[in-house]
């Protein structure tokens, strides 16, 4: 009987560590991280060498940072209420290097989850209540109530500082696009 045990015990251990293998591998697949320096209450971020329509993560005062290089044609399919615009056009997008980038704060603006992203629908979807945002992180479904928050952020050559209020953030600030 103890060796029956010890098998079954042994069994779960595997399954649970192939289980958690799964789940890292999985995690490797839909994103990477980042090169980047911390320090003090700032994050900056490399994007030279990203790949276009790929979520990369990263880290700004304890809070996920998810970071898309959008691709041109970045239109989500199975859209809801019809809203299918082409991400690439959003002005909340932050051009580095003659790219656009997504560059938000990865916490749903309805209940906090973190939204998952799906590459080939161009779209996150929240694990939590359904809600929708498109890859420039504005919404698509609702509950959330608001687009996803881009962090203060400074722009020099091709990187992206965040916790620095730069021009360019300042600018979208002024046209009421970040909060
Ligand atoms: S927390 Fe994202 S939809 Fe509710």
């Amino acid at each position: 009987m103890s060796d029956r045990r010890d098998f079954f015990g042994k069994a779960l251990g595997a399954f649970a560590g192939l289980g958690a293998l799964g789940a890292l591998y999985a995690a490797k697949r839909t994103w990477d991280p980042l090169p980047s320096v911390k320090a003090a209450g700032f994050t900056t971020l490399d994007l030279s060498g990203l790949s276009e329509n790929k979520l990369y993560v990263d880290k700004w005062r304890g809070k996920p940072i998810l970071i898309i290089k959008v691709a041109k044609n970045s239109k989500p399919n199975e859209a809801p209420n019809g809203n299918n615009k082409n991400a690439y056009e959003d002005p909340r997008l932050i051009s580095v290097g003659g790219h656009k980038y997504m560059i938000v704060i990865g916490l749903c603006t309805h209940l906090g989850c973190i939204p998952d992203y799906f590459s080939d629908k161009h779209k996150f979807i929240c694990p939590c209540h359904g809600g929708q945002f498109n890859a420039a992180g504005e919404v698509l479904k609702a509950p959330p109530p608001s687009p996803l928050v881009i962090p203060p952020f400074k722009i020099t050559g091709n990187k992206v500082v965040l916790g620095e209020e730069g021009p360019e953030y300042k600018k979208l600030k002024e046209s009421g696009l970040v909060a």
